[in-house]
């Protein structure tokens, strides 16, 4: 709950500022595309949709442990930050895994922590948007966003995941879509699962 709250003012301080420099001119939607290494820390090609806020460790080991990960999964982190998630599931478990973040200063710091943990060979991190990045590879996805990001990237979901990959969110829902399961941590953080289902509801179609 704490870690939620600072999302959410964090978010809510960031974007009055933004209104300040910018006024009301829509951003320029251009994406950060590139696969490259990032070598030297640049600014990303547009805003973050939401700023760098951490899963604590914590709760990074109750989301594994609710999409059971095990070594045969694939698993992608959509705003990948540090990369923890990614990087937690392939030093437990052995998990191949995925992070995007549209932040190159963030894939950067994700590709160092790798290294330090010894795992760079099963996990690598992508300087994209996560809202044009091609994941259906995934079998868990792992989201720490804003419950708006959630369902604007919902129909992305049901249409590049296969049919039983897992879905993991850290303290926001998906509106219309009802979790299989929601744990709460000791500091009152939500864990939200759901799994993506043969056909897609009528509802959420
Ligand atoms: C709240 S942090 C979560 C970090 C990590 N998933 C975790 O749980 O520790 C959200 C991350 O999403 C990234 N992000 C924001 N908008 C994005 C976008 N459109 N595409 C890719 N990454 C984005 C930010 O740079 C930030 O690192």
């Amino acid at each position: 709950m704490q870690f939620r709250q600072t999302l959410l003012l964090i978010v809510t301080t960031m974007s009055i500022a933004s209104l300040g420099v910018a006024g009301c001119t829509p951003q320029t939607q251009t994406n950060a595309q590139s696969t490259q290494p990032v070598t030297s820390v640049q600014t990303p090609q547009r805003e973050p949709d939401v700023v760098y806020v951490p899963t604590p460790q914590e709760v990074v080991d109750k989301m594994l442990a609710l999409a059971k990960v095990t070594k045969d999964d694939v698993i992608y982190d959509l705003g990948s930050g540090d990369g923890r998630i990614p990087i937690t599931a392939a030093q437990k478990f052995g998990t191949k895994g995925v992070g995007i973040d549209i932040n190159p200063e963030r894939i950067q710091e994700a590709n160092a922590n790798a290294q330090k943990a010894g795992v760079s060979d099963r996990v690598k991190f992508l300087n994209q948007d996560l809202f044009s990045s091609n994941f259906s590879e995934a079998t868990v996805v792992t989201l720490y966003l804003l419950p708006e990001l959630n369902v604007k990237l919902r129909p992305q979901l049901f249409k590049q995941l296969k049919p039983g990959t897992r879905v993991v969110s850290h303290d926001f829902d998906m509106g219309d879509w009802k979790p299989d399961q929601v744990v709460q941590t000791q500091d009152g953080s939500n864990i939200y699962l759901w799994t993506i289902p043969e056909k897609v509801p009528a509802n959420l179609r």
